[in-house]
This record gives C-alpha cells, sequence and structure tokens, in this order.
C-alpha cells in the first residue's frame, strides 16, 4: 500500500510542475500537494533568487467575498464599515499556459474556479519601463473574475507567503508604525487626523467631527507599495479600497473592493534599487532648489502691509536678514472667515480658494515679490483643488474660478451625477480631465510663476466623494508634483 501510494505521488509529481519565462522572471506552478506559485529572477547577480511565492500551508491563493460596505464621509474624513457576508477559498486551476505577442513579453495565465462556480484568472506579465537613467522591468500581475456568476461577488483576495522574520515598510506617509509586519493596514486616501489616538485631543475632535481624530493609519499619501527586509517589493495597481493583512507570520493577503485585484512584482537588491525601480513607475521627485536649504522660510500672512512690519519686526530682533530666504503668504488669495452664520463648517479664518490674488488684501502684489526679491526674499504661496463660490465674497475678483469649472464640466460629480459640494460647499477640480488639469496649471503659470512666486504647498486631495467614479478614489487629486519640473527650473 505505502508502496503504491509512493509510486503515484511520483507520477503526479512529474506531469504538475511546470516553469514558464515573462521577461526576466520565471513563474513556477507546482501542483503536486496544493497549488503553489513561485515566481523567480536573477536578483543582485543571484540567479533563481524568489521574488514572491504562495505559501504551502495554505491550499488556496485567490479568494471572492461579498462583503456590505458603508462609507460615511464627514469632508476629507471617511468612516469603513466593512461586514463580510460570504467568502468563498476554495481554489481550483483547471488550465495555465502563456500567450505571446511579438512585441511584449510573455503572458502568463492561470485560471480556475472558484467553490465550484467563480472562474477566475490570473495573469503575469513582465514590462519594461523606461526611464532615463535606470531601465527596469516590472512583473505586471492581474487577478479577475471572469464569469458573470461572479458578480454577487464583490471584493478580491490574494493571499501569499512572506517570511516570519520579515520586516514590511512602505505604504506611503505613515506616520505611526515603521514596521507593519503584524498589521491589517486599510488604505484610503484620507484626512490623517488629529491626535491619532492621542487622548484626549481624539476623543474631543471626533466629538465635534466624527472621524477627524484619526486612526494610526489614516494619511493623506496613500501608496499601495512596500519594501521588505528581505528585499521583496509589490506595488497595487489597483485605485480601490485595500486592506494588507499582515496579521499572520507567513502569509500576506491583500483585499481589494473590485473584481480585479492588479499590480507589480518589483526586484532589486537593496531597498535603494527597489525604490529606484519603483519610482521609474510612480514618478520621481527632483532635487529641491539649493536656495530652500540656505536659510528660513518664514509663514506670514495678513496682506502687504502686515509682512513687510513683521519682516521689519524679525531683522529688529534678529539684526541679520541674510538668513530668511523666502516667506510663505498662503493667504495671498484673501482670508476667508468660516462657521460665521451657524453651518457646517467649524469657525475658523481660512482662504478663499479661487486661485488668484486678493489685490484687495495684497496691495501691489508684483511690487511686494521684487521689493522682497531686493533683499534675497523670495515669494511662496498655496494653492489646492477645490474652489469657493467666489460670488459670496464682498472683495473683488477677476476670475470667478467656480463659475467656470461648472460651465466647463470640470467639477468632480457625485454617484448621481450632481456636482460635488462636500467641503464647505466648494466644489473639487477634476484633475483625472486633462483639460481642467491644463486649466488649473495656467492658474499656476500665470497667477503664481508670472508674478515671480517661486514655490508653493501643493495641498488637499483627501475628499474626493467616495460615492462617484471609483478610479479616483485612491488616487490623490492633488496638482501632479511634476508640474513645477513640467516648467522648468525656478
Ligand atoms: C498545465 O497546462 C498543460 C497544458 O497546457 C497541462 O498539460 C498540464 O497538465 C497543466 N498543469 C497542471 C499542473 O495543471
Ligand atoms: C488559508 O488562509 C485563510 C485566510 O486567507 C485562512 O482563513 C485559512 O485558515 C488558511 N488555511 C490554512 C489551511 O492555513
Ligand atoms: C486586469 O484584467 C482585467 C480583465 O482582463 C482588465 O479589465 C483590466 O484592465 C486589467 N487591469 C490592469 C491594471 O491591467
Ligand atoms: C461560471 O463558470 C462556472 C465554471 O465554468 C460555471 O459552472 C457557471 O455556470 C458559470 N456561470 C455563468 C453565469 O456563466
Ligand atoms: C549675517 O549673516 C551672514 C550669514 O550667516 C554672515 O555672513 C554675515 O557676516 C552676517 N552679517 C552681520 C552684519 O552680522
Ligand atoms: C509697488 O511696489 C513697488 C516696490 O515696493 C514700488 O516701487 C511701487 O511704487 C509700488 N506701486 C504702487 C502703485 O504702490
Ligand atoms: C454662488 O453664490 C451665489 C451668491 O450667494 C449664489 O447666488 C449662487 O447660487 C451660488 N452658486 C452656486 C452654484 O451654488
Amino acid at each position: 500500500m505505502a508502496l503504491f501510494i509512493l509510486l503515484i505521488s511520483a507520477v503526479l509529481t512529474a506531469g504538475s510542475s511546470v516553469s514558464y519565462d515573462s521577461g526576466p522572471f520565471t513563474i513556477h506552478y507546482d501542483a503536486t500537494q496544493a497549488p503553489t506559485l513561485r515566481i523567480t529572477a536573477t536578483v543582485d547577480g543571484r540567479p533563481d533568487t524568489v521574488v514572491w511565492y504562495t505559501s504551502t500551508s495554505n491550499r488556496t491563493f485567490v479568494t471572492a467575498a461579498r462583503v456590505e460596505q458603508t462609507v460615511q464621509q464627514n469632508g476629507g474624513t471617511f468612516i469603513f464599515t466593512t461586514s463580510v457576508q460570504e467568502v468563498c477559498s476554495e481554489m481550483t486551476i483547471t488550465r495555465n499556459g502563456t500567450r505571446t505577442s511579438t512585441n511584449a513579453y510573455n503572458q502568463v495565465y492561470f485560471g480556475g474556479i472558484l467553490c465550484k462556480e467563480v472562474e477566475f484568472e490570473m495573469l503575469f506579465q513582465a514590462q519594461d519601463l523606461y526611464n532615463p537613467t535606470t531601465p527596469t522591468t516590472h512583473l505586471l500581475f492581474n487577478l479577475s473574475l471572469t464569469n458573470s456568476s461572479s458578480f454577487s461577488f464583490n471584493q478580491l483576495r490574494l493571499t501569499y507567503g512572506c517570511e516570519i522574520d520579515e520586516q514590511i515598510y512602505g505604504f506611503g506617509a505613515q506616520y505611526s508604525k515603521f514596521n507593519t509586519k503584524g498589521e491589517r493596514l486599510p488604505l484610503f486616501l484620507s484626512e490623517q487626523g488629529v491626535g491619532r489616538g492621542l487622548e484626549p485631543l481624539t476623543f474631543v475632535l471626533d466629538e465635534v467631527s466624527p472621524g477627524a481624530g484619526g486612526k494610526w493609519y489614516t494619511t493623506y499619501t496613500r501608496v499601495p507599495h512596500y519594501i521588505t527586509s528581505h528585499s521583496r517589493s509589490l506595488s497595487l495597481d489597483s485605485l480601490e479600497y485595500a486592506v494588507f493583512d499582515m496579521s499572520r507570520d507567513d502569509v500576506i493577503v491583500i483585499e481589494v473592493q473590485s473584481l480585479v485585484l492588479a499590480g507589480r512584482i518589483i526586484t532589486g537588491a537593496s531597498p535603494l534599487e527597489i525604490i529606484t525601480s519603483y519610482t521609474a513607475y510612480s514618478g520621481r521627485m527632483s532635487p529641491l532648489p539649493q536656495w530652500v536649504g540656505e536659510g528660513a522660510i518664514l509663514g506670514l500672512q495678513g496682506g502687504t502691509e502686515s509682512v513687510l512690519e513683521t519682516l521689519d519686526l524679525v531683522k529688529k530682533e534678529w539684526g541679520n536678514m541674510s538668513d530668511v530666504v523666502g516667506v510663505w503668504l498662503q493667504d495671498w488669495t484673501g482670508q476667508r472667515v468660516f462657521g460665521e452664520n451657524g453651518g457646517r463648517d467649524l469657525p475658523r479664518v481660512g482662504l478663499w480658494w479661487n486661485w488668484e490674488v486678493d489685490e484687495s488684501h495684497y496691495q501691489n502684489w508684483t511690487g511686494l515679490i521684487s521689493e522682497l526679491a531686493s533683499r534675497g526674499i523670495k515669494v511662496l504661496t498655496y494653492i489646492n483643488p477645490l474652489l469657493s463660490n467666489v460670488s459670496q465674497r464682498e472683495t473683488p475678483y477677476r476670475h470667478n474660478y467656480y463659475r467656470e469649472a461648472l460651465e466647463e464640466g470640470f467639477a468632480v460629480r457625485n454617484g448621481d451625477g450632481t456636482v460635488w459640494t462636500g467641503y464647505s460647499d466648494s466644489l473639487l477640480v477634476d484633475l483625472s480631465n486633462p483639460s481642467a488639469y491644463q486649466w488649473m496649471k495656467n492658474m499656476i503659470v500665470n497667477n503664481m510663476l508670472a508674478t515671480g512666486v517661486c514655490g508653493w504647498m501643493c495641498d488637499f486631495g483627501e475628499t474626493v466623494p467616495a460615492t462617484g467614479k471609483t478610479s479616483q478614489w485612491g488616487r490623490s487629486p492633488r496638482l501632479p508634483l511634476s508640474l513645477p519640473r513640467d516648467m522648468g527650473p525656478t
């Protein structure tokens, strides 16, 4: 009996392993016991380095689920409530192979069935990224449900292996935890929160404005990309609400609120090599100009008179202004008092989001900039993708960008097609629309750079409504940071 079983399993082994190449990657499929995938590449001169693998301790790596998810939005704060209705993880792989194309690397596919009723396909394909300094190749993966019975499901999960001692770093701006191994980390672009668990601050803020206190993981900069202490790296291309569940020792589970879960496996010998490869895809920040590091940039506000008076005061106190290289004047578009007439806004002084100078607040704006330039001081301003209904303002304005955006159809909309005005009654410019992007870029060129402004704070992006185009959700509608680079050094 024992001999017989041994014989059978030997036969199975021979017929149940297969390897496919896609560019510099090799995908090994082994169906001897549990179906497993193992991906190798040459890293740091070492061939056959394992860069990704599914766990043999888990018989399944693809899971479909049906969850009920509600989201409560309050400005840039989102509270998600998720309740799992059905989980389907009984996975069978029924087909595997490659599709070739003349101008691209092999596409390797694994098709199968979950719970005997849902078809899925997992694709792998290498892709070259051309970057002036660093050509690199990523292995793209794309898991999707492929037949219509799939649509009672709305979440896909990918379960794969990690080492027990593998530390995991990344995910954009994470303020509370550096190594996220052991955590369940939801990724969604939002306000980061005030306090983030620091009591009693967070409690008080949550009472005034639900969710405003934040959680350890809430972040302005959601980047679903990590690098591990074993120099492994993976990044999601999917933009929907995602959770990286790293709470188990030996597996990572990615959950995406979508029927497509797509991303890329990135290789490199060191964190530096990996981030260099990743930024060939994501974009790479240019070095800051030298003057930024040569002295203080003072955050001042209050209008032309007030700025000049404060600088005189600073000079009297410090005696030597050559240490001041810039002033940041965030209120260049005029100050706005929020919450005056009750309403939903917290009482505060903010800005009119109409991205031109308010000449009644900053008289002789270009004169102020050249006066400061003669003292060796550069001027920086502020911009975000929100627009206030400026016709409610008492002081004069030249453009009513709010009205122009409505006329041009540049505003982000709710799921029902109405214009979203959920943040202090302002609208949000849809920067995924190329015409809207160009229109805002012109504001920067004409109203900021042409007047001598040298830099700006590029704020906000947290308020994209969670009811509209889901393709906008995870993407920051901030004006891309490449904008200054597009326009040359300033
Ligand atoms: C992979 O596909 C080939 C046919 O393309 C098939 O012969 C082989 O049995 C499959 N392997 C497994 C493990 O299913
Ligand atoms: C496989 O992983 C799932 C979570 O994705 C877990 O619930 C299940 O217990 C695991 N099965 C085994 C055999 O480890
Ligand atoms: C993944 O595959 C699906 C189904 O083929 C396709 O619709 C989708 O565009 C792909 N996504 C990516 C990011 O490649
Ligand atoms: C989906 O595919 C599975 C497996 O092939 C099949 O049993 C099922 O009937 C299909 N459902 C639909 C709606 O086509
Ligand atoms: C002012 O500071 C600069 C740079 O620190 C220094 O070179 C210069 O001598 C100082 N001038 C006076 C009057 O202290
Ligand atoms: C504007 O400011 C400049 C520089 O300080 C000054 O020379 C000019 O007279 C000012 N113009 C007006 C109209 O105040
Ligand atoms: C903008 O504000 C004006 C003045 O209060 C008001 O009449 C107008 O309806 C507002 N426009 C929109 C689109 O809300």
